[in-house]
C-alpha cells in the first residue's frame, strides 16, 4: 500500500511555494514502490512496458531508464521523446491504430524494437517502406479480441473498434502478414481494456489473451518470440474505490501463465506486461490553489487556479462515464469540513474539479491536493484552452525537487 498523500502535505506546500501553482508533483519513490510490487508479483513471468502516453514527461522518461525494461509508444512524438530520455530505439514497440506512412518510415529508420501492426494495409505499407530501405522491420500483431468482460474503464475491443486486427479477421490476415518477405513476426499483442479495479474482469481478459494467443500462433506455425499483454490494471480515483491486490491476481493467474509456459512453443516467449496509469498514477497530485470563495445561491463555489485546463481527467472529462470527484485534501489539513463546488479559471461550467465534496473551510490562498494525477495529466489537457499558463511539473527524488516542465 503507497501511503496517504496527506503524509507529504509539507513537501506539497513546498513545491507550491517554490514552483507555483497549478502544478503536478510526482514522486519517484511512490513508483519505485510500485514497480517493486509488481516486480514482486508478476516478475516470475512478466517484463513490464511502460506507456508513454499515460505520462511522457521528459525527466520521468529519463528516471525510468534502468527502473522498467521496456516502453510503449503511440506516435512518432513519443518515440522521439524516448530517444531523446536516452532510451535505446530497440527497446521501444510502437502501437497505435493510424500511424502515418511517415511515422513508420522514421520508425524503421530509427531502429524501433517491435513495430506494433494494427491491420493488413500498415503491414503491407511497412513491408513496402522495408523494402525500399533494405531492412526486414520486426513486428508485433495487436489482435482485437470478440469479448471483452465487464468491469474496465474504457473496453476497446468486443464491438466495432479502431484498435488491432479484429479476431475475426486474424485467420485470413495472420497468414498474409506472416508471409511478408520484409516483415519479421515476432509475436502478437493485445490492449482490450484499461482502468479496472475488478480482478475477476482482469483474470478472465488475461485468459482471453492466452486462448488466443495459443489458437493464432497455432494457426501460423509461430513459436513467439514475444508476447504482450494489455494489463488493464486499474487505479483507485474515487472515495470508496478498493485498490487491487495484485499479489492475489498473480497467484490466481499462476497456473494458466505456468501451462503456457510449460508448452514448447512459448517456454522462451518473452512475456510483456503493458502498463501505464498502474505504474506511475498514484505516484502524482494536482496542486491547485485558491483564488476566490464565492458564496452562490446556497452554495459555496471555490475558484482555483488550475482546472480543466490543467487537469482534464480530474473534471470527469477524460473516458469516465460516470462524473465523481476524484480524491483531495486541503493541503494542511484543517479543522471541519462544509460541502463545496471546485472550479478552474475557464468560463465554462464543465470546469468543475469537484462536485459537493468535503473539505475545510477554505480561503484564498489555500493550496488543494488532487489525486490520483501520475498519469493522463498535462498532455491528456487542453492547455492551450484560454491561454492561461501551462501546469508545472515538478519531479521530487529522494527529497529533492526539480521543475520538470518541458521547456522550462
Ligand atoms: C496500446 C495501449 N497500451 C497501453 C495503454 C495504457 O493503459 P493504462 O494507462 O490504462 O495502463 C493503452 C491505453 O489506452 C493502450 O491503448
Amino acid at each position: 500500500m503507497l501511503p496517504p498523500w496527506s503524509d507529504a502535505d509539507p513537501l506539497l506546500a513546498a513545491a507550491a511555494e517554490r514552483f507555483g501553482t497549478p502544478a503536478y508533483v510526482y514522486l519517484t519513490d511512490r513508483i519505485e514502490q510500485r514497480a517493486d510490487r509488481l516486480a514482486q508479483d508478476f516478475g516470475r513471468w512478466f517484463r513490464l512496458s511502460y506507456a508513454v502516453k499515460a505520462n511522457p514527461n521528459p525527466a520521468l522518461l529519463g528516471w525510468l531508464r534502468g527502473r522498467v525494461p521496456l516502453l510503449d509508444v503511440s506516435s512518432i512524438g513519443e518515440v522521439r521523446r524516448a530517444l531523446a530520455a536516452g532510451w535505446p530505439a530497440g527497446d521501444l514497440s510502437f502501437t497505435g491504430p493510424a500511424k502515418r506512412p511517415a511515422e513508420l518510415a522514421e520508425a524503421l529508420a530509427v531502429g524501433v524494437g517491435d513495430i506494433v501492426l494494427e491491420s493488413l494495409d500498415e503491414a503491407l505499407a511497412l513491408n513496402d517502406l522495408a523494402s525500399a530501405a533494405g531492412q526486414v522491420a520486426r513486428v508485433l500483431v495487436h489482435l482485437s479480441p470478440d469479448r471483452v468482460p465487464k468491469g474496465f474503464g474504457d473496453h476497446m475491443a468486443g464491438r466495432p473498434s479502431p484498435f488491432g486486427i479484429d479476431v475475426e479477421e486474424a485467420e485470413a490476415v495472420l497468414p498474409q502478414i506472416a508471409a511478408l518477405p520484409h516483415l519479421h513476426l515476432a509475436g502478437l499483442h493485445i490492449y482490450s481494456g484499461t482502468q479496472s479495479l475488478k480482478p475477476e474482469a482482469i483474470l478472465e481478459n488475461w485468459r482471453i489473451f492466452l486462448a488466443q494467443f495459443r489458437q493464432f500462433c497455432t494457426l501460423i506455425g509461430l513459436a513467439p518470440e514475444r508476447l504482450v499483454f494489455g494489463s488493464g490494471l486499474g487505479i483507485p480515483h474515487h472515495a470508496g474505490d478498493q485498490p487491487l491486490d495484485t499479489a492475489a491476481i498473480a497467484a490466481a493467474i499462476a497456473p494458466d501463465l505456468d501451462a503456457l509456459r510449460a508448452e514448447p512453443a512459448f517456454a522462451r516467449t518473452d512475456l510483456v506486461l503493458e502498463l501505464g496509469r498502474h505504474l506511475v498514477g498514484e505516484a502524482g497530485v494536482f496542486l491547485t490553489r485558491v483564488l476566490r470563495v464565492k458564496p452562490s445561491r446556497g452554495a459555496r463555489v471555490v475558484l482555483c487556479d488550475g482546472g480543466m485546463n490543467a487537469h482534464l481527467a480530474a473534471t470527469g472529462q477524460f473516458g469516465m462515464v460516470l462524473r465523481r470527484n476524484y480524491l483531495m485534501h486541503r493541503v494542511g489539513g484543517g479543522e471541519g469540513a462544509e460541502k463545496v463546488d471546485l472550479h478552474g479559471p475557464l468560463c465554462t461550467s464543465i470546469d468543475r474539479l469537484a462536485a459537493g465534496v468535503d473539505l475545510p473551510p477554505l480561503a484564498p490562498g489555500d493550496l488543494i491536493a488532487i489525486y490520483p494525477s501520475g498519469a493522463y495529466g498535462p498532455t491528456a489537457s487542453p492547455q492551450g484552452f484560454i491561454s492561461h499558463p501551462h501546469p508545472r511539473e515538478v519531479l521530487v527524488e529522494g527529497g529533492q525537487m526539480q521543475d520538470v516542465t518541458p521547456g522550462a
